[in-house]
């Protein structure tokens, strides 16, 4: 799944001037250098081993710590990110008062996905873990095994247990709404990870507080996304019965 992009690893000392880092277009940007180098002096990481995935917003990186142990860094993009979409996430959120140049936007961005992964770990919901974050690159846990990072739910086999893994993921869609107030708001096959038979909630920079002014209307497009992908390969609850169980205050033991 890692894309080769030519020989082996590439040391974090050596990535100025290298010219063959052109084929990762404009991620390696001045200023991503300096916090990766950042990252690299306090011993996060060492090495890159590979990309990933490559989004709208930002490019996700296998690297490796100097004692070979493997890390994700989502390095969001200063020039080319399609952050158009952003404001409406921020804007509502008592947490993030003032937006200023498309710069601080992007890092004031990463910085919401960490704070966001760190309360939902609180929380109790399966998400990568945190390692640090610097800038606009965020350090975290490589959901995968041997170096291969683990499918998205949309490319799960289809012998998987559909029902044990739906249950695992509204009994963490329900602790982020009960215990870290927040809704996930970009839920769907694509952001869920199957690692070792159970789901891994990914990219949560969208996430907002359930006091958002629309934290309704996006937990009911995620509970709405999740059951039709769902509702193909299993039966499932109504969209009703599961907001309510998200929401309520009946506690059956998540
Ligand atoms: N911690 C991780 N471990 C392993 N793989 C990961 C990890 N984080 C992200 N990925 C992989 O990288 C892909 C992109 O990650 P993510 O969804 O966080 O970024 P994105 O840039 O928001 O994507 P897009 O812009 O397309 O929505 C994921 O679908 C997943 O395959
Ligand atoms: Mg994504």
């Amino acid at each position: 799944m890692i894309e080769d992009k030519g020989e082996e690893a590439i040391d974090v000392k050596r990535l100025k001037g290298r010219e063959d880092l052109k084929v990762y277009g404009d991620v390696f940007e001045p200023q991503t250098l300096k916090a990766l180098y950042k990252l690299a002096n306090r011993r996060v990481f060492e090495r890159f081993r590979g990309e990933i995935s490559v989004g709208k917003e930002a490019n996700v990186f296998l690297a490796e710590d100097e004692d070979g142990a493997y890390l994700a860094l989502k390095i969001y993009r200063l020039g080319t990110a399609d952050f158009r979409n952003f404001r409406i996430y921020i804007e509502g959120d008592p947490r993030f008062a003032y937006i200023g140049s498309r710069r601080k936007m992007v890092k004031l961005w990463t910085s919401k996905e960490y704070r966001n992964l760190l309360r939902l770990a609180e929380a109790g919901v399966r998400v990568p873990a945190l390692i640090d974050v610097f800038g606009n690159v965020l350090a975290m846990e490589f959901i995968g095994t041997d170096g291969t990072p683990s499918r998205e739910l949309r490319l799960a086999p289809s012998d998987t247990d559909w029902g044990d893994v739906f249950d695992h993921l509204m009994a963490d869609v329900r602790r982020a709404y009960q215990k870290a107030d927040l809704v996930h708001a970009d839920l769907s096959e694509y952001n869920i990870l199957l690692h070792e038979g159970s789901p891994v909630i990914i990219d949560c920079g969208q996430a907002v507080l359930t006091v958002h002014p629309r934290a309704e209307e996006f937990l009911r497009r995620d509970v709405h996304n999740v059951r039709a992908f769902f509702s193909r390969r299993m039966e499932v609850p109504s969209e009703e019965d599961l907001m309510a169980h998200i929401t309520g205050g009946e506690s059956n033991g998540s």
